[in-house]
């Protein structure tokens, strides 16, 4: 089975997240816990933001051992150098580089014709060369650029000593069998591509940051990049989590596997919600309060028979205890005697249809019923003595 090698850039695309700051001691945090994931290349930040920003990548660089550390640069000198100084004492040091090549950012951004696009990343490659053995190229909005210039950037990047070409959805514009088209042209295309890794960056603005990756991959992506609860610039990045257990959950489909510790999601999608401040939405793939949690009577029934009548997946994969039946006005006879019997109670048929019939009464006045609630309409309501 083909490895999928995971790019974790939590620290930088997710802390460009309207609103998230990480201090030193947080992305050290974050990076440490990302190590335990087993991440294989994580991205520290962007040295040349700030000072701040430069001293945190360096102390990231200097606490991983285990995993690839990234800083990113514009294709600028001074921005190379930045990282070089950022990346001091790591084990395993890479530099990221990118430059827009889309008509609109060449246009209106750069101002730039194609030539001196191709030129200016050309110099920065080679520059980068200098530093480093390891350096991956993003033609920035490679989504909406032409392909067939996009072919030309990416074997102008591997001639310049590019290891790895990523191609950013930056927009999220992509869909997945367009998204997908373009890694097979240019593998089909560019001469000396077996000689690079090629990376998928997507962003959700549609929606489709996982699935765009995921057609990434079936079309000969070798790297997909994203960040834990897909946190990131505007709606955010491809989720790792989401990629990670669709590649695990469908394995023969995808023929593809990554050496992510599946145990430690749970815990890092945590640390991540609670140093970022960004809230997981309870229904969110994966990590979600609601991701493993069943509330209407037959899924309940259901679950109760065969877990994988309705899990296709099961929570202590990715580090979390159990399933949650949660009791709501939608909930059965048969989850409703489990938790009687949880709560330690032991009744008659009678006594659980008297207590049944005023549970659902309870469940149509209140969103969730609690266990103190379903304690209180037994022992109040003398229900048993
Ligand atoms: O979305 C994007 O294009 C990026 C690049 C810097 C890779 O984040
Ligand atoms: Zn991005």
């Amino acid at each position: 089975m083909r490895k999928i090698y995971i790019f974790d850039t939590t620290l930088r695309d997710g802390e460009q997240s309207p609103g998230v700051n990480l201090n030193t001691q947080e992305k050290v945090e974050i990076a440490l816990q990302l190590e335990k994931l087993n991440v294989d290349r994580m991205e520290a930040g962007f040295p040349a933001a700030s000072p701040g920003d430069l001293a945190a990548v360096n102390a990231v660089a200097k606490a991983v051992r285990n995993a690839t550390v990234i800083g990113l640069a514009r294709s600028r000198e001074q921005d190379i150098d930045a990282v070089r100084q950022a990346l001091i004492g790591a084990q395993d040091p890479c530099l990221h580089l990118f430059l827009a090549t889309s008509p609109i950012h060449r246009k209106h951004k750069l101002r730039m014709e194609k030539q001196q696009v191709l030129e200016t990343a050309e110099a920065a490659i080679k520059y980068a060369k200098k530093y480093f053995s390891k350096v991956e190229f993003s033609p920035e909005d490679a989504g909406r650029t032409e392909l067939d210039f996009l072919c030309e950037v990416v074997a102008m990047a591997i001639r310049a000593g590019a290891t790895v070409v990523n191609i950013p959805d930056t927009v999220g514009y992509m869909n997945p069998s367009e998204f997908g088209n373009i890694f097979k042209v240019l593998r089909e295309n560019v001469p000396g591509i077996e000689k690079i890794q090629l990376s998928a960056h997507c962003h959700d603005d549609l929606g489709m940051a996982t699935a765009n990756a995921l057609a990434a991959v079936l079309n000969g992506a070798d790297q997909i990049e994203g960040t834990i609860n897909g946190i990131g610039e505007r709606a955010g990045n491809t989720s790792l989590e989401e990629v990670v257990m669709a590649l695990e959950t469908r394995k023969e489909f995808f023929q593809a596997k990554t050496d992510i510790v599946l145990s430690e999601i749970y815990r890092t999608s945590r640390l991540v919600s609670k140093l970022t401040g960004m809230v997981v939405p309870g229904n969110k793939a994966i990590v979600g309060a609601n991701a493993f949690a069943h509330e209407s009577g037959i899924h309940q029934d259901g679950m109760l028979k065969e877990k994988t009548t309705y899990e296709i997946m099961s929570p202590e994969t990715i580090g979390l205890k159990d399933s949650k039946l949660v009791l709501g006005k939608h909930s059965g006879r048969h989850a409703f005697r489990e938790k009687l019997i949880d709560l330690g109670y032991t009744l008659n048929d009678d006594q659980v249809n008297a207590a049944f019939a005023k549970f659902k009464d309870l469940a149509d006045k209140k969103k969730d019923v609690s266990d103190e609630d379903i304690r209180a309409l037994i022992e109040e309501k003398l229900i048993v003595t």
